[in-house]
């Protein structure tokens, strides 16, 4: 509860652009990068220099655009394999793209539900690769994502929330933070930048395997996600 409050009123960010350093030659991906958070987050990698593939180059970073709908698996191999065609290596890539409170009955093209969550099963598998994978909460933000939310909420929520700039902060120390290492693989990153320490045990306990005492759920989701995915990928 504790830290769930904290979180509407955090400490200031600690990685900014004000001491970012930079970013020239790194690659990255940010999914929906062209509203909120994942714009504000952009705009700070393109300062420092980054190539953020999201159109348009000057004297800074570079921006490319890369079309994606992340509710069709169907195009999404062929996004990949353009990606890769064009970009030898991947920074950071921030799944960053998402939905909250969607229309009653809104599905994928594929018929599945839209906010789904798999992060500590992806960084079991792609930490063997040395890869480093966190999730992350950017934060109580002004963004777009209440669009779908009624009146009521969205005036009683906005004194709580902060301007979009402070979930991207919580993002760049997500994907460049020096503090991060592979011992916070598959860690929760909350506002606006720092570790959570202390998650819900019944939450820690879905995310382990069940011959790690836990009760194996995650493990079971990622599985039925591979059934789903596997003619796409
Ligand atoms: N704002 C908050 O308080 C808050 C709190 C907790 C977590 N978050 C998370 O932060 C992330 C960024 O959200 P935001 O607050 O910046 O909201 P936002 O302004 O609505 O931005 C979300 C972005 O995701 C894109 N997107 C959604 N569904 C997509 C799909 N199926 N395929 C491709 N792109 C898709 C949207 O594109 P379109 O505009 O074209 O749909 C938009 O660019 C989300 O994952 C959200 O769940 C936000």
């Amino acid at each position: 509860m504790g830290v769930t409050f904290s979180q509407f009123f955090s400490p200031r960010a600690s990685l900014t652009e004000q001491n970012l350093p930079s970013q020239k030659g790194k690659v990255f991906i940010v999914t929906g990068g062209y509203s909120g958070v994942g714009y504000e987050l952009v705009t700070v990698l393109f300062q420092a220099g980054g190539k953020s593939v999201v159109h348009d180059t000057s004297s800074a970073g570079q921006l490319e655009y890369l079309p994606l709908e992340l509710d069709d698996l169907s195009p999404i191999k062929a996004s990949a394999e353009a990606f890769k065609a064009k970009e030898p290596i991947l920074d950071v890539l921030w799944n960053n793209a998402g939905v909250s409170l969607p229309p009653l009955g809104s599905v994928s093209k594929h018929g599945h539900e839209l906010q789904m969550f798999l992060a500590s099963e992806l960084a079991r598998k792609v930490g063997l690769q040395g890869i480093l994978n966190v999730v992350q909460n950017p934060g109580n933000l002004k963004t777009n994502l209440l669009r779908h939310a009624p009146v009521w909420m969205r005036l009683a929520a906005s004194p709580l929330l902060h301007n979009a700039k402070q979930g991207a902060y919580t993002e760049l120390w997500a994907g460049l933070s020096p503090k991060l290492t592979m011992d916070t693989n598959g860690g929760y990153v909350i506002p606006w930048g720092k570790v959570h320490r202390s998650p819900r045990q019944d939450l820690l306990d879905a995310l382990m395997r069940e011959e790690e005492g836990g009760t194996g759920e995650a493990g079971k989701f990622r599985e039925w996600c591979q059934q789903q995915t596997a003619e796409y990928v």
